[in-house]
C-alpha cells in the first residue's frame, strides 16, 4: 500500500466515560392495533463537532446523524417493522442505505434509482420490516465517498428472537478518517490517486467515534463483539492478543462458529463480523488488539483490559453459540444459471477503454471523466444504468465475479443476502452467507442466491472511491 500520508494525528489518552454507545431518540411506540406497528427513529444528517481524537486537540468538524459519530445505534427485533425519519440539514442532498437488510427496494436508498435524494433541509420517512436479525449499519448513498467519509454511519442491530447467552453485547464501529495536524478533515474527498489506487485510506482509525486507548473487561465474561467497517477503503486485520475469538456470524448472518483463519478478523469496507469473544485472561491483565492488515502499516488499535474485579465465571468449559438461521432462501445450485462479472481498471491495471454512457471510451476520456474502473467492461457514471444481468424472480443463481486488478475490492450487492460457495474454483469450508464479499487482486469467487426481492439493485465495490470511479452496475430482478 502507497503511504501518502503518516499518522498526523497522535493517539491520545481516551478518558473512558461509558464504552456503550448513547441510545437513539425513540419517538413513540407504534399504536397496537390490527396493522404491525412501526418502531419509530428520527435521524437528523447535519455537521457537528465531534470529539474524534480528544484533547488536546479540538474536536472535527464532522457530518453525522443526531450530532454524534457513529450516529445513533437503532435496535430492532427480528421481523420487527421500523419506521425512520430522515431530515436532511446538510448542505447538498442525501439518502439513507440500510446495509445489509433486505428491504423492499423503494426503502433501499438508491438516489435516482430507487427513489428522488433528500434535497437540503427536506425529510424522507423509511419504513420496512427487519426480516434478518444480525448486525447491519445504514449510511447515505449519495456522494458517499464524502458523506460516509465525512462521518455519517451508525449501526443498525436486530436482535435474535432467542436470547443469546453472553454477558455483554458490545458493538465496535470501526471508522477510518484522514486527519490533517489540526484534527479537521482533509477535504481531498475523491482525488484521482485514491480512486484509482486503494481508496481513501486516512491516517486516524476510531472506534465508536473515538480514537481508543482501552477496551475495559472483566474476566470469566463472555461478549458478542459486533464489528461494523465503516470506513470508506480501509480493510482491517484484527488480530486479538491472548485470545481466541470466534467468528459467529458475518455480514449479520449466523456462520458455523469458527476461529477465523490465521488468527486475523479481516473486514473489507462495510462487512461485519460478530464474535464471541471469551475473557479468558486474568485480573489486571492488558492485551494488544492489533491491525496488521497492511503490512507496513501495523497499528495497536487499543488494548483490551482487564479489571481488578474476581471473574465472572469459569469459561473453560462454555460452549461455542450458534445463533438460529435467518429465513434466506436456500439457493438450488443444480438448477441454477450462471453469469460472470469482470472488474476491471485501476493503476496496474491495463484497461484501455471501457463503455461509458452507451459509448466506448478510451482510458483518457474516461479518467476526463473520473472514471478508472469497470464491471464486464462498463465504467459507471451515476446511479441509473441499463442492468448489467436481468434475473428472473425466484430463480437461483449462481455469479462468478472474477477480479482483474491489482487491488482488493469488496463487492456489495443490495436487497439479497448470498452464500459465497467458491474461491479461486475451491469450495468455501463455511459458505457463508455475506452481503459484501472481499475479492483479493486477482481472485474469483462465486457467490450463490436466489433472485427473491424484486427490483432494482446495486452491485457496486464498497471502497466508496472505487464505486464513485466506475465499479458499480445494476442487477434487476424482474
Ligand atoms: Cu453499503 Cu450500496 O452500500
Ligand atoms: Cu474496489
Amino acid at each position: 500500500m502507497s503511504s501518502i500520508y503518516g499518522m498526523a494525528v497522535d493517539r491520545r489518552k481516551f478518558l473512558l466515560g461509558s464504552a456503550s454507545l448513547a441510545s437513539v431518540t425513540m419517538l413513540t411506540q407504534g399504536a397496537r392495533g390490527a396493522s404491525a406497528p412501526a418502531k419509530e427513529f428520527t435521524l437528523v444528517a447535519a455537521s457537528a463537532q465531534a470529539p474524534l481524537v480528544g484533547s488536546p486537540h479540538s474536536d472535527t468538524n464532522v457530518w453525522c446523524y443526531g450530532g454524534r459519530v457513529p450516529g445513533p445505534e437503532i435496535r430492532a427485533r427480528r421481523g420487527e417493522r421500523i419506521r425512520v425519519r430522515v431530515e436532511n440539514r446538510l448542505p447538498e442532498e442525501t439518502t439513507v442505505h440500510w446495509h445489509g437488510v433486505r428491504v423492499p427496494n423503494a426503502m433501499d436508498g438508491v438516489p435516482h434509482l430507487t427513489q428522488k435524494p433528500i434535497a437540503s433541509s427536506e425529510a424522507f420517512v423509511y419504513e420496512f420490516d427487519c426480516p434478518d436479525a444480525g448486525t447491519f449499519w445504514y449510511h447515505p448513498h449519495q456522494r458517499s465517498f464524502e458523506q460516509v467519509g465525512r462521518g455519517l454511519y451508525g449501526a443498525l442491530i436486530v436482535e435474535e428472537p432467542e436470547t443469546v447467552a453472553v454477558d455483554r453485547d458490545v458493538t465496535w464501529v470501526l471508522g477510518d478518517w484522514r486527519l490533517l495536524k489540526d484534527a479537521s478533515i482533509s477535504d481531498d474527498f475523491g482525488n484521482m490517486m485514491d480512486v484509482s489506487h486503494n481508496g481513501r485510506v486516512g491516517n486516524t482509525v476510531t472506534v465508536n467515534g473515538r480514537v481508543q486507548e482501552t477496551f475495559y473487561a472483566r474476566s470469566g465474561e463472555r461478549l458478542r463483539l459486533r464489528l461494523i467497517n465503516a470506513a470508506n477503503a480501509r480493510i482491517f486485520g484484527l488480530e486479538f492478543e491472548g485470545h481466541k475469538p470466534q467468528v459467529i456470524a458475518l455480514d449479520g448472518q449466523p456462520v458455523e462458529p469458527h476461529e477465523p483463519a490465521n488468527h486475523r478478523v479481516v473486514l473489507g469496507p462495510a462487512m461485519r463480523a460478530d464474535l464471541l469473544l471469551d475473557m479468558k485472561g486474568g485480573r489486571g491483565q492488558r492485551f494488544r488488539v492489533l491491525d496488521t492488515f497492511y503490512r507496513s502499516l501495523e497499528y495497536r488499535l487499543l488494548d483490551l483490559v482487564y479489571t481488578d474485579e474476581p471473574p465472572l465465571r469459569d469459561l473453560a468449559n462454555a460452549k461455542p453459540i450458534q445463533l438460529s438461521n435467518n429465513p434466506l432462501a436456500e439457493p438450488d445450485l443444480k438448477n441454477s444459471e450462471r453469469h460472470e462479472m469482470t472488474l476491471g481498471g485501476g493503476m496496474m491495471g491495463g484497461m484501455m477503454s471501457a463503455m461509458m454512457n452507451g459509448k466506448q471510451a478510451d482510458m483518457r476520456t474516461l479518467m476526463h471523466n473520473g472514471l478508472v474502473w469497470a464491471i464486464n467492461g462498463i465504467a459507471a457514471t451515476g446511479h441509473i444504468h441499463e442492468p448489467l444481468l436481468t434475473l428472473q424472480r425466484n430463480r437461483s443463481y449462481v455469479i462468478e465475479i472474477s477480479n482483474g486488478t491489482a487491488w482488493h475490492h469488496p463487492m456489495h450487492l443490495h436487497g439479497h443476502s448470498f452464500r459465497v460457495i467458491t474461491r479461486n474454483g475451491e469450495a468455501t469450508r463455511y459458505r457463508e452467507w455475506q452481503d459484501t464479499v472481499l475479492l483479493n487482486p486477482r481472485e474469483r469467487a462465486e457467490i450463490a442466491f436466489v433472485a427473491d426481492n424484486p427490483g432494482d439493485w446495486m452491485f457496486h465495490c464498497h471502497i466508496l472511491e472505487h464505486q464513485a470511479g466506475g465499479m458499480m452496475g445494476v442487477i434487476r430482478v424482474a
